[in-house]
């Protein structure tokens, strides 16, 4: 089968195109033939990790992903396809099954592998069926941003009528932040650049703030949550005042405050508001599997708008 092999820790330019042998499924495992997958953060942060081995960071990384390169050289997180076979322990899916998945399990463990025509992955991991109304490409856009975002929401105990905001509005994570405070009846406020602030209302922000004019200081504004989807990376004047504005009892919470655990009922939840209208997949490019180099070489540029989504083959059936 093509798969993207990442040949070594670096630049885009270390993904290859290859062949490879298409996996086997074990007793409990689908073999997924994948139509689409996405670029996600965790991607670019493996590819492009620059630690050295004698950083504690370095090594901690190098024991679990692979010294110098990944030990499984195949990245990829996020999958939408179909499902073409399965072991003999499988129950929950048939042949035929059009699925998407995160390829993280409730206990955390990650499977790398989506950047490829075909993955196998345990049935009882986040796997179900794909939102109805979705194309491939959109379905792959959903579980990365979505699972993350329910998490660092949920810990946070979110709830009806409270004041959020999502400092970093227009990426993965913050696009379906703004919506699923929306879903918990939050009165939200998205925090974005210049150029993304319509799309942000889009999104049923009730406000829009411009990290990149207004520092912060001025306004005045209380929230009983604020949420930074974009994470320790990514900083603003607006940023470093932004837990000033938080009302007595409020919450800060960073999509970087460790480590989140995707489950298959937020999974679930995702796809029924998909189906129901309620989120939205932003996606801001496509890409064939072929033009990886040139996907990454943009998600690097760090102002992607929501996902960019790598089309691996086209689905006979989807008409
Ligand atoms: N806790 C964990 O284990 C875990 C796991 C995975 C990921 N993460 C974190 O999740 C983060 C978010 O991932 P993502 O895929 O949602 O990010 P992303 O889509 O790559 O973020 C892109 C967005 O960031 C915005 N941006 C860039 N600079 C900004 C700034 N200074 N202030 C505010 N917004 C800015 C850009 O908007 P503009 O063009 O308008 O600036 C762009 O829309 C990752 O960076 C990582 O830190 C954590």
């Amino acid at each position: 089968m093509k798969a993207i092999l990442c040949t070594k820790y670096g630049p885009p330019e270390v993904l290859q195109l290859n062949d490879v042998a298409k996996p086997v499924p074990k007793k409990n495992e689908l073999c997924i033939k994948i139509y689409a997958t996405a670029i996600t953060a965790s991607d670019c942060i493996v590819r492009g990790s620059k630690l050295p081995v004698w950083h504690p960071m370095g090594f901690m990384m190098g024991l679990v992903l692979g010294f110098g390169k990944p030990r499984n050289p195949i990245l990829g997180l996020v999958l939408s396809g179909e499902v073409e076979s399965g072991g003999g322990g499988v129950t929950r899916f048939q042949k035929g099954d059009r699925v998407f998945a995160f390829t993280v399990n409730s206990a955390t463990k990650m499977r790398f592998g989506t950047y490829a025509e075909y993955m196998c992955v345990p049935e009882d991991w986040n796997v179900a069926l794909k939102p109805a109304n979705l194309s491939h490409e959109e379905s792959a856009a959903v579980p990365y941003g979505g699972m993350l975002a329910l998490h660092f929401l949920k810990k946070a105990k979110i709830k009806n009528k409270d004041r959020v905001l999502v400092y970093g509005a227009s990426g993965a994570v913050g696009t379906s932040a703004v919506q699923i405070a929306k879903h918990f009846g939050a009165v939200v406020t998205g925090v974005c650049g210049t150029s993304n602030l319509s799309l942000v209302k889009s999104l049923g922000a009730d406000s829009v703030i411009d990290y990149t004019k207004d520092d912060g200081i001025e306004g005045g504004s209380l929230y009983d949550l604020v949420f930074d989807a974009v994470g320790k990376r990514k900083s603003s004047r607006f940023k470093s005042n932004c837990k000033k504005h938080l009302a007595p009892g409020g919450k800060y919470v960073s999509v970087d405050g460790g480590s989140p655990v995707p489950t298959i009922e937020n999974l679930l939840l995702l796809k029924g508001l998909a189906e129901t209208g309620g989120i939205r997949p932003v996606i801001d490019r496509c890409y064939p599997l072929e033009n990886m180099v040139e996907a990454h070489t943009y998600v690097e540029t760090g102002h992607k708008k929501g996902n960019v989504v790598i089309t691996v083959a086209r689905d006979g059936a989807a008409g």
